[in-house]
């Protein structure tokens, strides 16, 4: 059998073990599943772990994930992120429901840098309850999905007749800022100016320990904790790009908080604005 067939026949014995109408063998089989799917991950993570610690070695994974089967694997153990697009389809597609279930629609118009899009259409649109759907729908599954997230821009195909997104609170395109709220959330942390490229700041406010850095002219903020042992971050060594923790070493790309030290843990990040030349992050 080549890879489709096994890839099918997986599918379909799930699909059965799934159906079996006597529960306590379908939990069974499920837990058989999983804990074998989670033997293998990591197995996967070792070899993966291992790979990226040298150039040559990191490119014979680069060009092994290029396998379509390899791939498939990697992304199925979450060990491969998907692209930025195909991370945002899932994330709306994990809300879909919810949104279908108030009788609107959500797609993605575009994906640029940290910026989504979205286009609202249906009984979303103008619906009072909107707001907070998109607050704690959409915001969430993309944050989860897309950690490298800046900005939601919401765009309607009539002028609009009622943000359903909060400009206050995410920062809609070509709206005044309205004056800085402590009680909306956002928290200042330091002047724009003050954020130089290449150099790691680290920012305590309220609620947060935080950890700021200057990426393509954008800032980035992550919670001041290492994936490794919850060691603070802010005296590691940031350069080209790689934050290396001061005690035991872990690497994280600054740009999307990816761990290259250990490919299954990241940086938490924080979503974070600029207005009127400040820094705002909200913990
Ligand atoms: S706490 Fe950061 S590498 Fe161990």
């Amino acid at each position: 059998m080549d890879f489709d067939q096994l890839a099918e026949q997986v599918d379909r014995l799930t699909d059965e073990l799934l159906g079996l109408e006597d529960a306590a063998a379908r939990a069974l089989g499920i837990q058989l599943k999983e804990a074998v799917e989670a033997i293998h991950r990591e197995a996967l993570v070792r070899i993966v772990r291992r790979l990226k610690q040298e150039e040559s070695t990191l490119a014979a994974l680069r060009e092994l994930a290029q396998d379509p089967a390899v791939r498939a694997i990697l992304m199925l153990h979450e060990i491969l992120r998907p692209p930025p697009g195909a991370r945002v389809q899932m994330a709306l597609d994990e809300v879909r429901p919810y949104i279908h279930s108030h009788g609107g629609e959500v797609e993605l118009v575009e994906l640029q840098g940290g910026t989504v899009r979205l286009r609202l259409a249906g009984a979303c649109q103008g619906c009072p309850g909107s707001q907070a759907t998109l607050r704690n729908g959409v915001e969430q599954a993309l944050r989860r999905h897309l950690p490298e997230l800046e900005r939601i821009e919401l765009v309607e195909d009539a002028p609009a007749s009622g943000a359903l997104i909060s400009p206050a609170t995410i920062g809609v395109a070509g709206s005044p800022p309205p004056p800085y709220d402590p009680a909306d959330g956002w928290r200042l942390a330091l002047p724009l100016a003050q954020l130089a490229p290449g150099v790691l700041r680290r920012v305590v406010v309220e609620g947060g320990d935080l950890i700021l850095a200057m990426v393509d002219g954008r800032p980035v903020c992550y919670h001041n904790t290492c994936a490794h042992m919850a060691m603070p971050l802010h005296d590691g060594d940031l350069s080209g790009g790689v934050l290396t923790c001061p005690w035991h070493g872990f690497a994280y790309l600054i740009a999307s908080g990816e761990c290259l030290t250990a490919p299954e843990v990241q940086l938490e990040p924080c979503p974070v604005r600029v207005r009127a030349g400040q820094i705002e992050v909200r913990v």
